[in-house]
């Protein structure tokens, strides 16, 4: 099964994947909760906060009904951490010989970010044809997507970076998205009140969003 199989069949048609940073992992089960209660199971948690492996360590084994990732992985020795501390997939914002050595060497699904048609062809030269689209709108935005679907139609993208459900549609209505990224779920100020309702409510409404 390729890399690009294994996040399809994990992510299982969710369309809006909430990019989290967790200062305080005490937050982390509350707020992979909510996420779900909301419908969005899948959930990135970034490595972004200094306690971040320990709140993707809580979240990835009390929260049975969430599908815990990891992001923001910038070396094979983070790829490996992240992975013993539960993550069922890496997200990482562009490709490099050790992410990819480091994936080589896993079971778990690689999700890494390319721009440049360069990138994404060598992201796709090393068997990987799900990529992550970042920073998304200071990139192109959907744009420059677009232009990618007839000279590399193989390859579907996960947008990310200043994608909002404002824009949202921009992205999910091409050919070559299958899902977007972004905080906008699950916003600092929201997770630092631990304002539960706000953010299922916020994941609600997310999670109907669809191509139209
Ligand atoms: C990411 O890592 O995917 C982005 O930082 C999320 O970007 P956003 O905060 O603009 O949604």
């Amino acid at each position: 099964m390729t890399a690009a199989n294994t996040l399809i069949d994990l992510f299982a048609g969710q369309t809006v994947i909430p990019v989290l940073r967790i200062a305080d992992p005490a937050n982390a089960v509350p707020l992979a909760r909510a996420l779900a209660r909301g419908g969005l199971r899948v959930i990135e948690i970034t490595l972004r906060t200094p306690d971040a492996l320990e709140a993707l360590r809580r979240a990835a084994l009390e929260v049975e009904e969430a599908i815990v990732g990891a992001g923001t992985i910038l070396s094979a020795r983070q790829f490996e951490q992240a992975s013993a501390a539960g993550a069922k997939f890496i997200v990482s914002p562009g490709v490099t010989p050790g992410l990819l050595a480091a994936a080589n060497d896993s079971a778990t699904p690689l999700l890494p970010g390319a721009i440049t048609p360069g990138e994404i062809m060598a992201a796709r030269e090393a068997g990987l044809t799900f990529l992550k689209f970042f920073p998304a709108e200071q990139a192109g935005g959907a744009a420059f997507l677009k232009a990618l679907v007839s000279p590399i139609a193989d390859v579907r993208f996960c947008p990310t970076g200043g994608v909002t459900a404002k824009n949202a549609n921009d992205y999910l209505n091409l050919k070559n998205v299958a899902c977007i990224g972004g905080s906008w779920v699950a916003p600092d100020d929201l997770i630092e009140a631990g304002d539960w309702n706000a953010i299922e409510a916020l994941a609600r409404e997310a999670s109907k969003l669809r191509p139209i």
